[in-house]
């Protein structure tokens, strides 16, 4: 069963159309992976699931329509959103950071047993942390709060190649908690954690399927993804 339906998904962003009808669903457990080149539509997707983007279509969330709420709604109601650029306070410490984002009766005990760092650093100013420890505050500011689906987008963007197994270390244990629509262009990461995979190109849903048989053709991946699965 799924998640998460995105049906039909226009996008017009300054008069360009962005997305031409796009369709998929997310699964309710484990994560289902958006793939592309840069440019393909993938945070306008998030974007405009979330309601920060004008769309048309129809999303649901477990069968309640998403489209037309208001992104604070949303985030209410269940979804959670790590964006492209992390956006932590830099100026503020780790546990700061984490405050901020407390909604109802934050879960502490979750986001320090998967992140143990962060509670060795709550005093350490986030500008300071790492990349990749920026990248599990971001994280954890999330998962602070009640989420029935998660919208991680492009987590390992940047990242040195031992954070970027850190930081798929880390989201394979938030998917066994919460499941995770995640955009991701690393394609190791997307065959140590996708399950179902969706890819789009030019705005339009080009292949959706099994991400361990994407992966496992070498050329089709190479025509979609512009990156042979053996590199
Ligand atoms: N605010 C905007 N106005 C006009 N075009 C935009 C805007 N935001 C994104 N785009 C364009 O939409 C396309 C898809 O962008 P994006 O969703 O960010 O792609 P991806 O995340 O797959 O790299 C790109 O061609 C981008 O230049
Ligand atoms: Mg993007």
């Amino acid at each position: 069963m799924s998640l998460l339906s995105v049906r039909d998904l226009v996008v017009t962003l300054s008069g360009l159309r962005i997305l031409h009808g796009v369709s998929f669903e997310a699964a309710e457990s484990g994560v289902t992976v958006l793939l592309g080149r840069n440019g393909a539509g993938k945070t306008t997707t998030l974007r405009a699931i979330l309601g920060l983007a004008p769309a048309t279509g129809s999303v649901e969330l477990a069968g309640e329509p998403v489209l037309g709420t208001r992104t604070h709604a949303l985030v209410r109601r269940g979804l959670g959103y790590v964006p492209e650029d992390r956006c932590v306070f830099a100026g503020l410490t780790v546990a700061e950071n984490l405050r901020l984002a407390e909604r109802g009766t934050p879960d502490y005990d979750l986001v320090f047993g998967l992140f143990p760092e962060l509670r060795k650093r709550s005093a350490q100013r986030a500008g300071s942390l790492s990349g990749g420890q920026q990248q599990m505050l971001s994280l954890g500011r999330v998962l602070l709060n009640d989420n029935r689906l998660l919208l991680v987008d492009e987590p390992t963007k940047g990242l040195a190649p031992k954070v970027v197994t850190e930081v798929a270390e880390a989201l394979e244990r938030v998917a066994e908690r919460v499941p995770v629509l995640l955009v991701e262009q690393n394609l190791a990461v997307v065959r140590r954690l996708g399950r179902a995979a969706v890819v789009l190109a030019a705005g339009r849903v080009a292949w959706r399927g099994d991400a361990k048989e994407l992966l496992g053709d070498h050329d089709r991946t190479k025509s979609l993804l512009g990156v042979g699965s053996h590199s």
